[in-house]
């Protein structure tokens, strides 16, 4: 009989299942994607032929990438049905709200939602990736009173998204495109995560690969997992970015903050994970991303901030930061609304969440763990 000492609070430590596609090491402190460093291919792959590579084991050859590329570029438009969705709901419901909602009306209506043979499955995860964007660009453009953006085919998927979402020439900047497909890549996928475990669980019942998307969006919405980014910002709007002060003096302010939150027993979102303890794998590139951006922008105050938070944070607990740490003031200075900093990070984990639907329904076993009792002792009524 399983007893309270059993329990691995949260399944901490607990290896649930082998996969193939992610392997994260802390004491290395690496990711690799499907046996490649998630460095290599932030630096060299585009989103799309990452994505291949996620779903199908390899990287895709020029002609399977081409096919998918073009499959992708004509599947970019967002789904009538599916904006009249969106419209029914307030603008001031959260995007991760509209976006589960989107996806769920797409299951709803997909004329195979009950097939899952693999190549159904393979379409399905690719509509996914390609219409997305459209849904992220039409909620934040409806939040702002501004018309959609039509989707344009001689874009890559990252300068696409960008278009739709502002419409205009200056997102299509070369450095501001980069630090974008950076994020995109470095998002995708990281093993079992909540989110991806959700989506796990889901398809282990054998629902629909909707289904289990759905669920890993609820499940990805909250701040200890991919809200952080959205959180992040909110404590820099805490602190206040101060245009006119030098990196020094933001630095200042934000340690000053830090140690305030961490003596009130505050858990500051963006810091900590549950995996690595020495610090992320993929925060070296997206805070490269970030510089980028800063340097674009002409917004150094920003990295003070970033700099006083992450000494302060280290100085007292020796917390690291995470992905979602230099994510998130990287979107900012795109200009995105920050509520749509999370549903970017669907955008690109619908490959990984994709690839493990996928894994798990080809060798399946339904996923039902144990719990030790610690209620009432049978009594009569
Ligand atoms: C993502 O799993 C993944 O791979 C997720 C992800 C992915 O790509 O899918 O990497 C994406 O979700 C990254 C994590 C984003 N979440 C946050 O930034 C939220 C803030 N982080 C923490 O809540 C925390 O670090 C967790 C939840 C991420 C992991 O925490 P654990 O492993 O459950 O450890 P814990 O919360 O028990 O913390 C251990 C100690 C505690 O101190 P004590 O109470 O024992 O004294 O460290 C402290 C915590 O209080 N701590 C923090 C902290 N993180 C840990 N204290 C303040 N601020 C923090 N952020």
């Amino acid at each position: 009989m399983s007893t309270t000492d059993d329990i691995k609070k949260g399944l901490a430590g607990v290896i649930a299942d082998s996969t193939a596609i992610s392997k994260v090491n802390p004491e290395t402190n690496s990711l690799l994607y499907r046996g490649y460093p998630v460095q290599d291919l932030a630096a060299n792959l585009s989103f799309e032929a990452v994505a291949m590579l996620l779903w199908t084991g390899e990287l895709p050859t020029d002609d399977e990438l081409g096919a998918f590329t073009e499959y992708e570029r004509s599947h970019r438009q967002l789904d009538p049905a599916v904006k009249n969705a969106i419209d029914l709901l307030p603008e001031t419901c959260h995007p991760m709200d509209t976006a589960r909602t989107a996806v769920s009306v797409m299951g709803a209506r997909h004329p195979q939602a009950g097939d899952s043979d693999p190549d159904t499955e393979l379409a399905k995860a690719q509509e996914l990736f390609a219409r997305f964007p459209a849904i992220v660009a039409y909620d934040q453009r409806r939040r702002r009173g501004l018309e959609p953006v039509e989707p344009r085919g001689d874009l890559t998927y990252a300068e696409n998204f960008l278009w739709m979402v502002f419409g205009d020439e200056e997102h299509l900047a070369p450095p501001v495109v980069e630090a974008f497909e950076v994020s995109m890549v470095l998002y995708a996928e990281h093993s079992f995560n909540a989110s991806t475990f959700t989506a796990r669980v889901i398809t282990s019942t054998l629902a629909d690969l909707h289904s289990a998307v759905t669920g890993a969006i609820g499940a990805l919405k909250g701040p200890l997992h991919g809200g952080a980014n959205e959180a992040v910002m909110y404590t820099f709007d805490e602190i206040g970015v101060d245009r006119n002060e030098s990196r020094e003096q933001a630095a200042a302010r934000a340690k000053a903050w830090m140690e305030d939150a961490l003596a009130a027993k505050k858990k500051v979102m963006g810091f900590g994970h549950r995996v690595y303890k020495n610090g992320d794998s993929r925060v070296p590139t997206m805070k490269g991303a970030l510089d980028a951006m800063v340097e674009h922008y002409e917004r150094p105050e920003l990295l003070g901030l970033y700099d006083g938070l992450e000494a302060a944070m280290d100085e007292a607990k020796s917390i690291k930061p995470n992905l979602d740490y230099p994510a998130g003031p990287t979107y900012h200075l795109m200009g995105f609304d920050t509520q749509m900093f999370t549903p970017l990070f669907i955008a690109s984990r619908i490959t990984g969440w994709t690839a493990h639907i996928m894994e798990q329904r080809a060798n399946n076993s339904l996923i039902r763990p144990l719990a030790a009792y610690n209620g009432a002792d049978q009594r009569a009524l």
